[in-house]
Order: C-alpha cells, then sequence, then structure tokens
C-alpha cells in the first residue's frame, strides 16, 4: 500500500517573510497519514531547513543540476540541496523543460544525480493542450518518461512522479478525475514494465489547479497518490486542507 504525499511547489514567490509565516503556519497543523513537503526556492532553503528540524514537514527544491560539484556558474548541486536537510528536488518542470530547453534526457540525468546523492526527485511530465486535443497525451508522456524509465529498477523504484497536465497549470482547469486518472493508470503500466517494486511503489502525483474542493475526489482515485500544488500551496489554509484530502 502507497502512502499519499502532498508536496508545495512555491516556485518563484514570496520573500524571507513569507516563507517564515508560511512555514510557521502548516509545520504545527500537519495531519498525520500523509506525507507533506514543501518544494522552496533556493535562497530560502537554509531558513527552511533550520525552521523544520525536527518538524514531519519535509523540504524540497525546484532544481537540480545534473552534475556534481564543480565549475558551473549559478547552478545548484543535489549535494548542497543535502546540506540545507532537502529531502525531494521536482526535476523537469515544464516551466523549466519550456523555458530553460530542458531535454527529457537531462531530466533523467537530473534525476540520477539527485538519487546518488540521497535525494527524491519529483519527475514531471505533461502534456500540452495541442497535444492533448490531437490525442497525443499518453505518447507524450511515454517519450518523456523514456530515459527515465531507462535507468533501471532500482534507481525507477526510489522516485516519485508528478503528472502535470501543461494546459491545468495555474489556469484553474484541473484534469477531470476521469482524465487525470487514466493517465496515472498509463504511467503505473510503464512503471511495471521496469519492475513490479515499481509500480507498486512509486507515487504518482497529479498537479495542476488543485484546490481543496477537487483534491477530494482526485486523490481517491486508485492511481493518484496525492498532488504537486503551485498556486494553492501559497494559502496556507488551502494547502493544509489539500493535505487533509489526502489523509
Ligand atoms: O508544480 C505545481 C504545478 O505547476 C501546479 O501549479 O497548482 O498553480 O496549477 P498550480
Amino acid at each position: 500500500m502507497r502512502s499519499k504525499l502532498v508536496a508545495g511547489n512555491w516556485k518563484m514567490h514570496g520573500r524571507r517573510d513569507m516563507a517564515a509565516d508560511l512555514l510557521s503556519a502548516l509545520a504545527p497543523h500537519l495531519p498525520s497519514g500523509v506525507d507533506v513537503a514543501v518544494c522552496v526556492p533556493f535562497p530560502y532553503l537554509d531558513q527552511a531547513g533550520a525552521a523544520l528540524v525536527g518538524s514531519a514537514l519535509h523540504l524540497g527544491a525546484q532544481d537540480v543540476s545534473e552534475c556534481d560539484d564543480g565549475a558551473f556558474t549559478g547552478e545548484v548541486s543535489a549535494g548542497m540541496l543535502r546540506d540545507m536537510g532537502c529531502r525531494y528536488v521536482i526535476v523537469g518542470h515544464s516551466e523549466r523543460r519550456a523555458r530553460h530547453g530542458e531535454s527529457s534526457q537531462c531530466v533523467a540525468d537530473k534525476a540520477a544525480t539527485a538519487l546518488r546523492n540521497g535525494l527524491t526527485p519529483i519527475v514531471c511530465v505533461g502534456e500540452t493542450k495541442e497535444e492533448r486535443l490531437a490525442g497525443q497525451t499518453e505518447s507524450v508522456v511515454s517519450e518523456q518518461l523514456a530515459p527515465v524509465l531507462a535507468l533501471g529498477a532500482e534507481r525507477v523504484e526510489r522516485l516519485v512522479i508528478a503528472y502535470e497536465p501543461i494546459w491545468a497549470i495555474g489556469t484553474g482547469l484541473s484534469a477531470t478525475v476521469d482524465e487525470a486518472d487514466a493517465v496515472h493508470s498509463a504511467i503505473r503500466g510503464a512503471l511495471g514494465r521496469v519492475s513490479q517494486a515499481a509500480a507498486d511503489r512509486v507515487q504518482i502525483l497529479y498537479g495542476g489547479s488543485v484546490k481543496p474542493e477537487t483534491a477530494p475526489a482526485l486523490f481517491a482515485a486508485d492511481d493518484i497518490d496525492g498532488g504537486l500544488i503551485g498556486g494553492a500551496a501559497l494559502d496556507p489554509e488551502a494547502f493544509l486542507a489539500i493535505c487533509k484530502a489526502a489523509v
């Protein structure tokens, strides 16, 4: 039986005070029975790591270099993220694939580096509106996942995958439960071709305009193991309600 995970992605929002307020509004009120993480902007990871010592709220980052420490100006290594207290790191978010030209191979390399350094990568995949309308959703997701699944069973079994249809991100247009669950089930099938343990263990999160009102039905679906939450993660009341929906 897989546990559920709700991860908040703060994206490029906030300042030091907002980070402090949000963490103190969340940490004491987490429901039990669900894993909860916040993926904080790089500059506030140290502050968040210190604030969360002894808390059940896990810390994550929003990206990582595929390289180990070295002459890579502007990049952040997996070792640095571990040093900040991170447990999770998002890789391959559509905003990074689109803005920074990250290929699916680059995303797989980042996932491998994260794993090698003791982090759990949250690997994001998802189709554009045009791809969905053209009936290409499953083939697009399958191509995005191919280099990740090629990492082999031992590594794949330690991943988290997030299905985030690009047309649902920040638009208020969530995928329906049926739309999301169909893709999650296809991803589960692909994991099963790597190993039965991968299919059984890997948490597949849904992301894209999840709200307290939509979370209960999404999280009740067989193959939806929680959520990757953007906008609603900046509102402690909404984020805690989404976490409670995963219990
Ligand atoms: O990483 C989170 C996703 O991009 C979802 O963002 O909840 O604002 O649609 P959203």
